[in-house]
């Protein structure tokens, strides 16, 4: 286990932010976490525990305990013919996994290729793209009660997965520790899904595999989302907005080349980043703050920016985007501090 007094998180945020944490601790397996969370001092300070931090933004130093997994591992627990089921340790990097299963041939993830971050927090915060979310695929996840410290199996329904939401982001629900996830991948009769945006194009002329559509979605994403080891960002700011059938209806009258999704219940997801280029803010910067280039939704630290100089400029841009059309964006980002 190791453990750091005032250390800095600069690397432990894709926004590269230069903030410190009163302490650091990172665990290798469940017994250590165990050990933390039983704890005196750790349950007397208020803690954080963050996975590959690329949703996070530090508004401050962190005058607590930064808690972060090393639990690493890719073991096939069940196999048939037609699929397997892969538990993965929470610490292990996402893109990991799916190129260790596109490399295999094996379906279900490859459309979440190159998405920064870690398992664990993978599965907790539904990620997607490309018409795939890992809902889709999660069977269950491991994890710790932080408060009695028990171990707990979610089966995908008990997680409550919807649109960037799972049941271990409800505040209101007692805070738990990933610590495996288990995946179901398809090893023939895959069902690929490529029908998203430039997702067909490239793709054009190809035989369909895994691999083939992971080659794809790396390119696509290279092309239009910056690098955070070069540009520092969060990838989307915002989450997509869902909107009732009333509103959008008003909205596509006015606005008819307005993209936007079906949802749920007959709701309609609208493009943030559509919305927030509308509003004239893409490619603009704000001292060491812009709104990238390419992709709107996505706020990049050109060098040296703050916390609350992004948190400025996303309020500005919620402001602007709620006065123009009367949606409210909701962050993806989590805001510590
Ligand atoms: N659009 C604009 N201007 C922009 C950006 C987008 O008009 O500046 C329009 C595009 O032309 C397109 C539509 O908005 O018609 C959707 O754009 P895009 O395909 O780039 O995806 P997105 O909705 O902006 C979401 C996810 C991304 C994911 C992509 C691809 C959210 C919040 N974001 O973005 O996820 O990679 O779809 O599936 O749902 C992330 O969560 O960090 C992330 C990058």
């Amino acid at each position: 286990m190791k453990i750091e007094q005032n250390y800095s998180l600069e690397k432990q945020n894709t926004f590269h932010l230069p903030v410190m944490a009163r302490w650091f601790m990172e665990y290798e397996t469940e017994e250590e976490l165990q050990r933390i969370l039983r704890d005196e001092y750790f349950q007397e300070c208020s803690s954080l525990h963050i996975g590959g931090g690329s949703n996070l933004l530090f508004l401050n130093d962190y005058n607590g305990i930064i808690v972060h997994s090393l639990i690493k591992g890719m073991e096939v627990v069940e196999e048939t013919t037609d699929q397997v089921i892969l538990r993965v340790g929470a610490g292990e990097l996402w893109d990991d996994v799916v190129a260790f299963a596109a490399a295999k041939e094996w379906g279900g993830i490859e459309n979440l290729s190159h998405i920064p971050g870690e398992a664990g927090a993978a599965a907790l915060q539904n990620i997607g793209a490309y018409g795939a979310e890992i809902k889709d695929v999660i069977q269950t996840v491991e994890a710790y009660n932080q408060l009695t410290f028990e171990k707990r199996i979610f089966t995908n329904e008990e997680c409550q997965y919807s649109y960037r939401y799972s049941f271990f982001k409800n505040e209101q629900n007692d805070p738990y520790i990933i610590t495996y996830i288990t995946i179901r991948l398809t090893k023939n009769h895959h069902v690929f899904h490529t029908d998203y945006g430039l997702l067909n194009q490239a793709l054009e002329g190809q035989r369909l595999s895994p691999a083939a559509i992971r080659d794809a979605v790396i390119r696509i994403r290279q092309s239009k989302l910056p690098d955070p080891e070069q540009l520092g960002n969060a990838g989307s700011f915002f989450m997509n907005p869902i909107i009732s059938p009333e509103k959008y209806q008003q909205l596509k009258n006015e606005y008819p080349d307005m993209p936007s999704y079906p949802a749920a219940d007959g709701r309609v997801k609208v493009s943030a980043g559509w919305l927030i280029e509308q509003c004239g803010f893409k490619g603009q910067s704000h001292g060491a703050v812009a709104v990238y280039e390419k992709q709107a939704l996505v706020l990049v630290n050109l060098g040296g920016a703050t916390g609350d100089e992004i948190a400025l400029v996303a309020e500005s841009i919620r402001d602007t985007v709620f006065s123009r059309f009367g949606v409210e964006l909701i962050p993806e980002v989590r805001y510590i501090g």
